[in-house]
């Protein structure tokens, strides 16, 4: 049985109250679907439970998970704070009328016109990478000192793949706290007057599902801000945790459990700066995957099929890696159902390809499936993290609608591109 958060009614999937297939035949396939309640569902989960009696709390959406305009409203109507890490995610921020104030803008080589757009919107933080950043802020002038957190790597090894792992000693995030030029930055960050320095951020990698990374996270973290105390009498008022709490994707992947982790975690927070003598800080999160993952699927429909001489049955739907990149690009697993058979026993052993010209395009290697048929209806679970955000127009492909289902209500809030679209950027 696939990992499936939906709701089955008469051996047909639903997405709030409407068939998946009934959305499919509505507005087309491919199409990104997403459960707006399970979203909001989410977001209130990380608000309840990332709370302390005696420490400030903020919980910030990591924007590059799945950002458009209806999400930014969405995200401000929750009261969750924006990460943002790019011009584009900020700009469509500033467009969706999201407050500038709550926004958290992150990256590891901002361009001096990302700085730039930072500075004239007023954003709430901006997360300096690199003594670069700090530079290039300083040439532009601020007229007031702009808040910032130092973005630091403190080494922690968190289990995931290597292409998201982001705390390494070599990776290429941050400043390392190994390093006495770290310390220094931090210090002319604190005396100069174009900056109101804040405090340090961190984020040691996405789909981490053992919590005792961040907890060993924190530890490695308030030492530091002791030692930042110690050694230069200054004091840390945030701390940014990052995000990169762990979804469940297959029937065999366990989530990290949010509700029991949470609370450990400001509980860590707590008695190490106790007993580091240390003044509270505001602890922020930054969970994107988590928040939108599950609430997602993609539906496809199946085109043809083909078995190959050595018995390999491959499954042709109308989608491709432009719309899926993860599977080629982290080997991810995923799963996936006919949404009209849910009752029939998924006995076959399919290779679900898609369209794109190149043999690495599959969106499933062993895909569990009852036997097909040309025009079934298709889902993939666990899409709404990370693939229309990492979509492309490879092969010029068009990129799928995306419409957001809450209960009875439908909205489409990406249009499907059409070939027009993909001429508008084009000279002869
Ligand atoms: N904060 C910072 C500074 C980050 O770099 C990230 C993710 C997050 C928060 C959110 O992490 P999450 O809660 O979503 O795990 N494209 C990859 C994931 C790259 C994540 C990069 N940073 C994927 O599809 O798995």
């Amino acid at each position: 049985m696939s990992f499936n958060p939906f709701p089955i009614k008469n051996h047909q999937l639903y997405i709030g109250e409407h068939t998946v297939s009934s959305l499919a035949q509505q507005f087309g396939t491919p199409l990104y679907i997403m459960d707006e309640a399970l979203m909001r569902h989410q977001m209130r989960l990380f608000k309840q439970n990332f709370k302390h009696k005696f420490i400030n709390t903020e919980v910030a959406y990591a924007s590059k998970a799945f950002l458009n305009l209806a999400m930014c409203r969405m995200v401000d109507e929750e009261g969750l704070h924006l990460d943002v890490v790019s011009g584009g995610e900020l700009y469509t921020a500033k467009q969706a009328k999201y407050p500038m104030d709550k926004i958290i803008f992150h990256g590891n080589h901002k361009t001096r016109d990302e700085l730039q757009l930072a500075l004239d919107y007023k954003v709430g933080l901006i997360v300096l990478d690199n003594p670069f950043e700090m530079d290039t802020i300083q040439h532009l002038h601020p007229i007031q000192p702009v808040p910032v957190l130092l973005r630091v790597n403190p080494g922690i090894e968190a289990h995931t793949h290597d292409y998201i792992a982001t705390s390494r000693l070599d990776s290429k995030f941050g400043m390392s706290i190994f390093s006495d030029e770290t310390l220094d930055l931090i210090e002319q960050l604190n005396q100069s007057e174009h900056f109101d320095f804040k405090g340090l951020h961190c984020h040691i990698g996405s789909q981490i599902f053992d919590g005792t990374s961040f907890v060993k996270e924190i530890q490695a973290l308030l030492q530091y801000v002791k030692r930042v105390f110690d050694e230069k009498g200054i004091e840390i008022e945030i701390l940014n945790l990052g995000g990169g709490f762990g979804v469940q994707y297959t029937a065999e992947d366990h989530a990290i459990d949010l509700e029991a982790t949470l609370p450990q975690l400001l509980d860590t927070v707590y008695s190490e700066t106790l007993r580091l003598n240390l003044q509270m800080p505001t602890i922020i999160i930054e969970p994107g995957r988590s928040i939108v993952a599950n609430a997602g699927i993609t539906a496809y429909t199946i085109g043809a099929t083909k078995q190959t001489p050595s018995g390999k049955e491959y499954v042709f739907v109308d989608g491709s890696m432009a719309d899926h990149i993860r599977t080629a690009l982290y080997q991810a697993k995923y799963e996936a159902a006919l949404v009209d058979r849910m009752n029939e026993m998924a006995d076959h052993h399919y290779t679900l390809a898609g369209r794109a010209c190149e043999s690495g395009d599959i969106l499933i290697h062993d895909c569990l499936l009852p036997k097909v048929e040309i025009n079934d209806i298709l889902c993939v679970f666990s899409t709404g993290a990370y693939h229309y955000s990492m979509s492309s127009n490879y092969n010029r492909l068009l990129k799928p609608a995306v419409i957001f289902v809450n209960e009875d209500a439908i909205r489409i809030v990406n249009k499907r591109e059409t070939y027009e679209d993909l001429l508008t950027q084009d000279r002869l």
